[in-house]
């Protein structure tokens, strides 16, 4: 319909259609002339009501002008596409439309409040998942300003369908040092999630070493896209509960710095904390924090992501899997630069084909004694030739005695020391005995599940020959005579295999 009222207006124009125009023209000068943002937002209790008068005033208006007997050819006459010029309101609110000021010289958390609280109670369509209402997409924007704000914003329970976008909020210098600069955390919603398919997008959020970021609380489906959020001292972003927040193509870092920092060594709080499941974190930097990511729920998966925030040699990690026994991360495709991984008691965790740069190593550290499901495999590890270990235990609080279906293989290394559970080795003599210590490369100390070997005798002898002993990752061949041979032998640490 709407197509054919266009193409209809392109033809030739009666005298009567251009009078009908020029009376909307009027009609939206008028609007024009009184759309003073900060005359609004005085004069009104929110620019919505003033849209609303406006919007009486035009109809009525053009009521009143209507000239009886007037007609048009049939294919001009008003159809509801052409009909002007009352069009559906659009649910964009404009900060400054509320007296947000732009230059962020003054506080604008009231006027940036009053425009999230319109669009909350904005116009709904249905319901999203029970409890959310759905606001069709409303946009708060921010419209390119720097806005001052002195509380969190905080977005009210119940809503969904929404986006904030396209500018910079700053804590000011009495933010509390507790909150967020934006908040989805409104605590009662009947037990339903608090919101549902919110986005962040296109912000800039300062915390001025005042708090954090974002909190996003008990929320279903959350993105948080092309963010730089920085000058944290909590969290640049924490997720907890809820499910399926997205964190990507985003920037985050206590200071601004692109490496180097004379101030390395005292950078704290952490980048992206997630105490929630099946969360993404992908495409993100964190180039300044003690921890870049801090994660303690389940099923999370992080990709592309590049970590330099705080060396391993100032007492920093990268990524941090706070979370002893099921897990379920996936660290993929990501970069660890100088900074590693640490992963207490993993149950069900991957990590593959990411680049270590510096040293940087992962650490499996035991709580319980537990570690089952793990795979490290096809990494890329590089250092600097001080022999530092890939994978490391941290067996402080006792050895890991639980070890089943870990794979730690097909990494490679340069300048660093390869650990795997996976391992081959062979050993020439003369025997009775032949042995191969595979401690420098096994990741867990005595602890062989899984053995072959072949014999191969250099003369055309044929001893009887047996393994006789796998105790201390050394693996014992004996023959009942001497002979020269090689014995080559292959090795697993936890790798499932059959056995009946
Ligand atoms: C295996 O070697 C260890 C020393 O490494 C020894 O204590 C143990 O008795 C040996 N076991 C057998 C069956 O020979």
């Amino acid at each position: 319909m709407g197509r054919r009222g266009r193409r209809s207006s392109n033809r030739a124009m009666e005298p009567s259609l251009f009078l009908k125009m020029g009376l909307a023209l009027l009609v939206l000068s008028v609007a024009f002339v009184h759309g003073n943002p900060t005359v609004n937002a005085h004069s009104y209790a929110s620019p919505r009501t003033y849209i609303d008068e406006l919007r009486r005033m035009q109809s009525s208006y053009i009521l009143q002008q209507k000239i009886p007997g007037s007609s048009l050819p049939d294919e001009l006459s008003p159809t509801p596409a052409q009909a002007p010029p009352v069009a559906p309101r659009p649910n964009v609110y404009k900060v400054t439309s509320y007296g947000a000021d732009p230059t962020g010289k003054t506080d604008s958390m009231d006027a940036i409040s009053r425009a999230i609280t319109d669009a909350l109670e904005g116009p709904t369509n249905g319901f999203l998942i029970a409890g959310i209402a759905n606001l069709g997409g409303a946009r708060i924007d921010l419209e390119g300003g720097n806005y001052l704000i002195s509380r969190p914003l905080q977005l009210a329970a119940g809503k969904g369908n929404l986006l904030i976008h396209g500018g910079t909020l700053k804590a000011s210098d009495t933010f509390p040092g507790d909150r967020y600069l934006i908040e989805l955390s409104s605590k009662n919603n009947n037990g339903a999630f608090n919101n549902e398919f919110v986005t962040l997008r296109d912000l800039l959020l300062d915390s001025s070493y005042r708090g954090g970021g974002i909190f996003v609380l008990n929320s279903l489906r959350t993105t948080i896209d092309n963010c730089y959020i920085t000058h944290f001292t909590t969290n640049g972003v924490l997720v907890q509960d809820g499910h399926e927040t997205l964190i990507r193509n985003s920037y985050l870092g206590q200071h601004i710095t692109a490496g180097s920092d004379p101030g390395e060594r005292y950078f704290s709080g952490t980048g992206i904390h997630l105490m929630g499941n099946d969360n993404v974190v992908s495409d993100v930097v964190i180039f300044s924090a003690a921890i870049g990511i801090m994660v303690s729920g389940q099923a999370n998966t992080i990709s592309g992501v590049h970590c330099y925030n705080k060396a391993t040699g100032f007492g920093g990690t990268g990524i941090y899997l706070k979370v002893p026994g099921l897990t379920q991360t996936r660290i993929v495709h990501s970069y660890l630069d100088y900074t590693g991984i640490v992963a207490e008691d993993p149950v069900q965790l991957d990590i593959a084909n990411c680049f270590f740069l510096g040293d940087a190593f992962i650490v499996l550290k035991s709580i319980k004694g537990e570690i089952s499901g793990v795979n490290i495999v096809d990494n890329m590890f590089c250092g600097s030739d001080k022999g530092i270990d890939i994978v490391q235990l941290d067996q402080r609080n006792g050895p890991f005695n639980q070890i089943h279906q870990v794979v730690v293989d097909r990494n490679n290394v340069k300048g660093m020391k390869l650990r795997a559970t996976v391992a081959r080795g062979s050993v020439q003599g003369n025997g009775p005995s032949w042995m191969v210590d595979f401690n420098p490369i096994l990741v867990f100390p005595d602890f062989v599940n899984h053995v072959q070997y072949t014999f191969s005798p250099s003369e055309s002898l044929y001893p009887n020959h047996a393994l006789r002993n796998i105790s201390h990752n050394n693996v014992m061949i004996e023959s009942d005579v001497p002979c020269p041979a090689t014995v080559f032998v292959s090795v697993h640490q936890g790798a499932s295999f059959y056995s009946s």
